[in-house]
């Protein structure tokens, strides 16, 4: 499956992921490893190509980052990124200085060999997102020119004889227009990829490899309805059956309709071949939380409430061979496994292993891919595309999006607001384009009048952010007309609720959710 490979070679930049996620977009299968990959274990994979990506040293420091010059010499095509581009210059002879002022967004790239394979079908003036203080003022031997800016001598430069090519800007982030084409150029062109990894293809190999693995073990998985765990799920029940136990449990604080959603799914009216459980230990929960108001102490009681009710779970069923997980590729990368950035992604589920839960190794099916590639996987397997394209939620539920004591009446009040605030986004055609979006219950109950009759009831908070990594976000900019249809209708729809707000806030100050 992976005989064609691309790597990239981390050296600390912010859009490592990107580069691989581009470079899967060809349709080539694209791996990412820190700078301090091995040599032989390169040598090993064997990839048609080698992606080196910017970071924030200089390449010139004693102590930055770098690489023996024998990744140059094994006659792989390598293509350096910012820092990637200027190590390339460093180490083969060329020179990097740091330049009098810094050259960083929107910049008008001049090509200057039009016929450079990296340039094939882009423009000859195009617009490229630059971010970097040192620059190549002397290119290494053997290398030539392809394009300027006007701060900047050499924008891109060649050695055509060994296949080496050094780009300083960023053809990875969409903000450099033609960069798709640029890397697409390098991959097909220059590594000669045939850009045969499919989605179909990578679903039956894993199919396949799970089946050979686990035999005619036990596998058991938690499953909560969100995209990664339902995936997986599938993934194994399409490779062993009923051999796969799935526990879903029902904490009570599920959106609107969910639990029977996801029994439609995974239960046994549903579609796939599996041994499925679904706890409703809704009353668990509520009896748990009965009195808490403090967010964290809400967080902690409901993680431990899960805990205890799997471990029953598991109990019943007795030991495992294998335990199913929906590690997908950004936690291996961010976790520090993958890539060489910091990790920056604190992964609010990942506690450890279970040691309550009897078994000998784990399962992560989805290892390898991407967010939007687990969705594609999804959808290739049949699931519903209101599951494969639900929006991140969180691990405590409603828990965390009501103010103050959970009560089983507020659950109701935010579960119902939250379901016609979610109708009518869908119903504007903006759902899919705005990063996540919700009901929270504020704790505030205020006077109000309707029909004659005097009210003190909850008021709503309408949340909705654009974000594009979840540690930064902006209140999205939604029509007037859509949120006064939503007001309205929760108002006459929702008994309890008589004000609606919309929450401005931006994260920072702010956090997505609302707790
Ligand atoms: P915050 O609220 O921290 O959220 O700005 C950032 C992103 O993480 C999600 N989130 C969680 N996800 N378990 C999860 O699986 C959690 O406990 C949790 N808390 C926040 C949140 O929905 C947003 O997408």
């Amino acid at each position: 499956m992976k005989n064609e490979l691309v790597i990239v070679i981390d050296f600390g930049g912010q859009y490592n992921q990107l580069v691989a996620r581009r470079v899967r977009e060809c349709n080539v299968y694209c791996e990412i490893y820190s700078y301090k990959i091995d040599i032989e274990k390169i040598k090993e994979m064997n990839p048609k190509g080698i992606i080196l990506t910017g970071g924030p040293n200089s390449c010139y420091e004693a102590d930055s980052p770098t690489y023996s010059k024998e990744l140059f010499e094994l006659g792989i095509p390598v293509l350096g990124l910012c820092y990637g581009a200027q190590l390339m210059q460093h180490i083969l002879g060329g020179k990097v200085e740091k330049a009098a002022v810094r050259e960083y967004g929107k910049t008008n790239v001049i090509v200057d060999k039009k016929e450079s394979a990296i340039f094939k079908g882009v423009k000859e003036e195009t617009t490229c997102w630059m971010s970097h203080f040192d620059y190549i003022s002397k290119t290494a031997p053997g290398f030539e020119i392809t394009s300027h800016t006007t701060d900047c001598p050499v924008a891109s430069a060649e050695n055509t004889d060994q296949n080496l090519y050094a780009i300083q800007f960023h053809p990875e982030v969409l903000h450099t227009e033609e960069g798709t084409k640029m890397l697409s150029n390098f991959v097909m062109n220059v590594c000669r990829c045939s850009g045969d990894w499919r989605m179909d293809s990578f679903v039956e190999e894993s199919i396949k490899k799970i089946r050979e693995k686990v035999g005619d073990g036990k596998v058991l998985c938690a499953l909560s309805g969100g995209v990664d765990s339902s995936v997986a799920a599938v993934m194994l029940s399409k490779a062993i059956g009923k051999q796969l136990t799935c526990v879903f449990v029902d904490h009570g604080l599920l959106r609107k309709n969910e639990g029977d959603e996801v029994e439609a799914v995974f239960g046994p009216e549903g579609p796939y071949d599996l041994n499925f459980i679904r706890v409703n230990a809704q009353q668990r929960y509520y009896d748990k939380l009965k009195g808490v108001e403090e967010p964290e102490q809400k967080r902690k009681i409901i993680g431990e409430e899960f805990i205890r009710v799997f471990e029953e779970e598991a109990k019943k069923i007795g030991a495992v061979d294998y335990l199913v997980q929906g590690t997908i590729y950004p936690d291996v990368v961010e976790s520090g496994l993958g890539g060489e950035s910091a990790v920056i992604k604190s992964h609010h589920n990942v506690g450890g292993l279970p040691d309550y839960v009897d078994f000998k190794e784990i399962i992560e099916p989805l290892r390898d891919l991407f967010k939007d590639e687990v969705r594609k996987a999804g959808l290739e397997m049949g699931l519903p595309e209101y599951l494969v394209f639900r929006q991140p939620f969180p691990g405590p539920g409603l828990g965390i999006r009501i103010i103050g004591e959970v009560t089983e009446e507020k659950v109701k009040i935010v579960q119902d607001a939250d379901a016609i605030y979610r109708q009518e986004i869908a119903n504007a055609g903006l759902d899919r384009s705005i990063g996540q979006y919700f009901a929270g219950l504020t704790n505030m109950r205020s006077v109000g009048v309707m029909g004659d009759e005097r009210t003190y009831d909850y008021a709503v908070a309408l949340r909705a952010v654009n974000t594009i990594d979840f540690m930064t976000a902006e209140a999205a900019e939604i029509p007037y007309e859509v949120l006064n249809k939503v007001m309205n209708r929760i108002i006459n729809e929702v008994r309890g609720v008589n004000r609606v707000m919309y929450d401005l806030t931006s994260k920072p100050p702010g956090t997505i959710e609302f707790e």
